[in-house]
């Protein structure tokens, strides 16, 4: 009896060696300490015993049990830690190979000019505001003195929605919004960039939409030479600390005195060169002074205010500064465009 005990031991420990992973193991297990093993079928022999065999008989049974449960345990031990190893080294993370390229995009070039116009007149004391895409005709026209049949609304051609509704075709609505808006009707300082839109054919330099960023100032006393100050600082931020500006007498129903700036050619610092087209200077927006009908159909006393207003072409700008020779590159969002500019101006990749 002891020596098939003896026999079943190592049976087990040879066999231990063999089961290479946790289910052999428990395989192991039940073909041996289960109720149809060979260790019951010993157990089931103690009844031929006697008294005294069988208490030495079941002690052995029960150590051999234990044996073998040991040794299945410490087997599943050894087990678990090769299975562990196995794992870490099959999930090891190599820090040295090259990571994927994460595209990151940059902010559009139209953005930029109007994020960087926003820093320059909030410095200033400037509000920043907004106004709705579609507009009355109200406040896109008639209250910036330009009523019904006027002919200078030709020259923007408009898409109506009612008769009395159409989307904005320019920011200088907002003007009249702002004026109307302040109750106490006392001094403004604000900008308004957004959205405008005209029934224009798309080409090179025009765009059925695009962007303006509209500029108000009104106070007692202000002059034009508040306005060229103003603007000359706007010029040099945008184009550089080297240029001058110049004014044209222009047209705008809204404003009296209307101009026209000109900036000095940042190309080739006014000698004349193909940008310029060879007379050194360079058109950049419109402005004047705040025409009395508007101030009055707004509320406001021509007689104690006066102010000043402008509108900047985000469009123009980016295109000057960044050398961009059609404007449809603004809309059609084609990424080697948007890539090649965040490059070339070192944008936030
Ligand atoms: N609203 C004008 C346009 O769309 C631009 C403009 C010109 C705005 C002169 C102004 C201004 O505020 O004073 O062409």
């Amino acid at each position: 009896m002891k020596e098939k005990m003896e026999g079943l031991k190592q049976e087990v420990i040879c066999k231990l060696q063999d089961a290479s992973d946790l289910k052999m193991l428990n395989e192991l297990r039940t073909t041996y300490l289960g109720k149809k093993g060979p260790i019951s079928a010993l157990s089931s022999m103690m009844g031929s015993l006697s008294t005294e065999e069988k208490k030495e008989f079941g002690k052995a049974l029960n150590d051999l049990k234990d044996e073998v449960n040991t040794l299945v345990e410490k087997r599943k031990e050894e087990l678990e830690r090769i299975e562990m190893e196995r794992k870490l080294k099959e999930d090891t993370i190599d820090i040295t190979l090259p990571s994927t390229k994460v595209h990151v995009g940059g902010t559009h070039p139209i953005t930029k000019v109007i994020d960087e116009v926003e820093e320059l007149f909030t410095s200033m004391g400037y509000d920043v505001v907004e106004g709705p895409e579609i507009e009355q005709d109200l406040y896109n026209f008639e209250k910036l003195n330009l009523p019904k049949g006027h002919p200078a609304r030709d020259s923007q051609d408009s898409f109506y929605i009612t008769d009395e509704m159409l989307l904005r075709t320019q920011t200088s609505a907002v003007q009249a919004r702002t004026m109307e808006a302040n109750s106490e009707k006392g001094p403004i300082r604000m900008i308004c960039p957004g959205k405008t839109y005209r029934r224009d054919n798309d080409d090179a330099t025009h765009s059925h939409q695009f962007t303006q960023i509209e500029g108000l100032v009104i106070d007692q006393n202000i002059s034009m030479a508040d306005l060229k100050g103003t603007l000359e600082i706007f010029a040099k931020k945008m184009f550089g600390e080297d240029r001058t500006i110049r004014f044209r007498p222009s047209f705008f129903p809204f404003t009296e005195p209307s101009i026209e700036v000109d900036v000095s050619c940042f190309k080739c610092g006014g000698v004349g060169c193909s940008l310029c087209k060879g007379n050194g200077w360079i058109e950049i927006l419109g402005a004047g002074m705040v025409h009395p009908n508007v101030l009055r159909d707004n509320g406001y006393d021509p007689e104690k205010y006066t102010g000043f207003a402008f509108g900047i072409g985000p469009e123009r700008v980016a295109m000057l500064k960044y050398g961009i020779n059609d404007i449809r590159n603004f809309y059609t969002n084609d990424v080697r465009f948007l890539n090649d500019f965040n490059r070339v101006n070192g944008g936030d990749k």
